[in-house]
């Protein structure tokens, strides 16, 4: 039974008509229910009081949850059920960030041990090169690092990269050190990674769960060449290491097995950061101890995830605020805006673990749903966002945002004569921002500001724009992890509540297919001087312009 024909999903349907009488700025007046919408939790404090709703509203959501089995779904994935129904998998990518002493069992197996295996390994690994003990063909130190993968093996890992980049504390082990990602088969990318680096000094990391995707194989075979070319044959022993879970591809490619660091079919793409995929590159970068504290931060959250009620669960109450924006009240977009420079890659990666995961359009039954799933995401660093896209947000179309801030910057400055810190400047439209959404500004209001009649259309903000506010200390490997899950596991409740497979990714198949033909017909035409066939009009004519005929 889909989901939509529960009583619960009906209510809330209904409930849309109370909610609709309803506006932000007075529902924000109220300190009981202000006090009442939040949540807090190992130093992550969550504020929904900027939410269209109200304590029924959330009544209702609860209800909706129970009904859709969240709880349920929520144990069966930390138990290793294969949840994954069309790919016969289980989604476990809690077990890579599991304490030594967890039992995580999958089929009667706790695979808590090979995880901490692997983790063994890469920080033995990741020691010996930042020690100089591991060294290049020619003697020297891997000093530089470039991480080859696209999609679930890259965005994570950028995202971690750049949020510690300017930590202290990674900054300091990081010294003398470089790591560049590589993910678009565009050559232009391969150019920009390498600019300034030497095969003499640069590990090449391929990180591919398949060892199949086209990008990523092409572009390790770009940058083998660029090592052979340089440095001898002999240079890929030292120089080349893998991630995968294909041993067997990744020994056919040329790269010793001793060289490769697995993981498992249980780990999505795009949930892998906290495996090898991101253990490596990130070791490399800051060391082990670092990538152990973000690991630390995710399990942090995967805990509370797991036991905390539903009530006062942080991804469970934005996975279903998420649902009650998006299906509900009918806004197809969200906005990430972290307050936080060194945030900016968090959109991108959640880009993906959202959308790969929840744009799907049956349920677990393989029947059509008869409402939208997923949330187109986007998002930029405020106050960047402020001066580009914001103007929509505040005066055309309604986009519920997170807004995420710090109580302390990573890097602190305040200047003699200035009436606040930096940080405080950027902090001041970190509150300003949910209450100009919220509140907006009446026709009166800009009225009594004298502003000229032909004017007040144009500066009234009708407000009513609905988002949530996440505070945090400050951004450090701990509290990386921490957000990386929250928002791994707000996806998974979206998906548990509409009842659809958040964990494959077969809408993105058919492209890939199709650039396999278009591949082969350019291989025939540049090579065999072959005519464009097989394709519709529009297609061969493009094809056509392409090849110049
Ligand atoms: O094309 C989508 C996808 O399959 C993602 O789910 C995955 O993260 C990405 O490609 C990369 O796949 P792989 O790690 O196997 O190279």
């Amino acid at each position: 039974m889909s989901i939509s024909s529960s009583q619960a999903w009906k209510r809330l349907a209904e409930h849309v008509a109370a909610i609709d009488k309803t506006h932000l700025r007075d529902l924000i007046q109220d300190a009981d229910r202000c006090e009442a919408m939040t949540a807090e939790h190992n130093g992550i404090f969550l504020d929904y009081s900027r939410q269209r709703a109200t304590a029924e509203t959330m009544d209702l959501l609860y209800a909706l949850a129970e009904e859709a089995g969240v709880g349920a779904r929520i144990a069966a994935m930390f138990s290793g059920e294969r949840i994954n129904t069309t790919e016969d998998r289980a989604v476990l990518h809690v077990a890579l960030r599991a304490a030594a002493d967890q039992v995580i069992e999958l089929d009667g197996v706790n695979v808590v041990p090979e995880v901490h295996e692997v983790l063994g390994r890469i920080r033995d690994f990741s020691d010996r090169v930042r020690s100089g003990a591991w060294k290049g063909v020619t003697g020297k130190t891997l000093t530089d690092v470039v991480a080859i993968g696209i999609g679930g093996s890259y965005l994570g890992p950028e995202f971690v990269y750049e949020a510690l980049r300017t930590d202290p504390a990674c900054e300091e082990t990081a010294q003398g050190r470089r790591l560049r990602f590589l993910a678009n088969i565009d050559p232009i990318d391969v150019s920009r990674a390498l600019d300034g680096l030497s095969p003499e000094t640069t590990l090449v990391v391929v990180i591919s769960k398949t060892f199949t995707t086209a990008e990523t194989m092409l572009n390790a075979r770009t940058l083998r060449k660029w090592l052979v070319d340089g440095l001898g044959e002999a240079s890929v022993a030292k120089h080349m290491i893998a991630v995968s879970t294909s041993l067997k591809l990744v020994q056919e490619f040329g790269i010793d097995p001793a060289n490769t660091f697995g993981f498992w079919a249980w780990v999505g793409g795009r949930y892998s950061v906290s495996s090898a995929v991101g253990v490596v590159p990130l070791s490399l970068q800051y060391g082990f101890e670092a990538v152990e504290r973000f690991l630390a931060g995710a399990r942090d959250v995967d805990d509370h995830f797991r036991d905390a009620p539903l009530r006062q669960n942080l991804p469970v109450i934005m996975g279903l605020l998420g649902v009650w924006n998006s299906t509900f009240l009918g806004s197809a977009t969200r906005a990430l805006l972290p307050y936080c420079q060194a945030l900016l890659k968090l959109a991108p990666h959640i880009q993906q673990v959202d959308m790969e995961s929840n744009g799907k359009r049956v349920n677990m039954a393989g029947e059509p749903v008869d409402f939208q799933t997923g949330e187109i995401n986007f998002g930029e660093p405020g106050t960047n966002g402020q001066h580009s896209f914001y103007q929509l947000s505040h005066q055309g179309r309604v986009i519920p945002c997170d807004f995420i801030g710090f109580r302390q910057s990573q890097k602190p400055v305040e200047l003699n004569g200035e009436p606040v810190s930096n940080h405080d400047e950027l902090m001041a439209n970190f509150f300003a921002q949910p209450d100009a959404l919220a509140c907006g500004k009446t026709e009166d209001q800009v009225r009594a500001e004298g502003v000229a009649e032909a004017l007040v259309p144009h500066k009234v903000f009708t407000g009513n724009r609905p988002s949530v506010s996440l505070l945090a200390d400050k951004l450090d490997a701990f509290t990386t992890g921490q957000i990386l899950a929250l928002y791994e596991h707000r996806t998974g409740v979206q998906g548990f509540v509409w009842g659809i497979n958040s964990c494959a990714q077969w809408g993105v198949e058919l492209g890939k297919v199709l650039a396999g033909q278009v591949r082969g017909q350019l291989t025939r035409s540049r090579k065999e001087d072959a005519p464009v066939g097989g394709f519709n009009p529009s297609t061969t004519g493009l094809l056509n312009r392409y090849l110049g005929r």
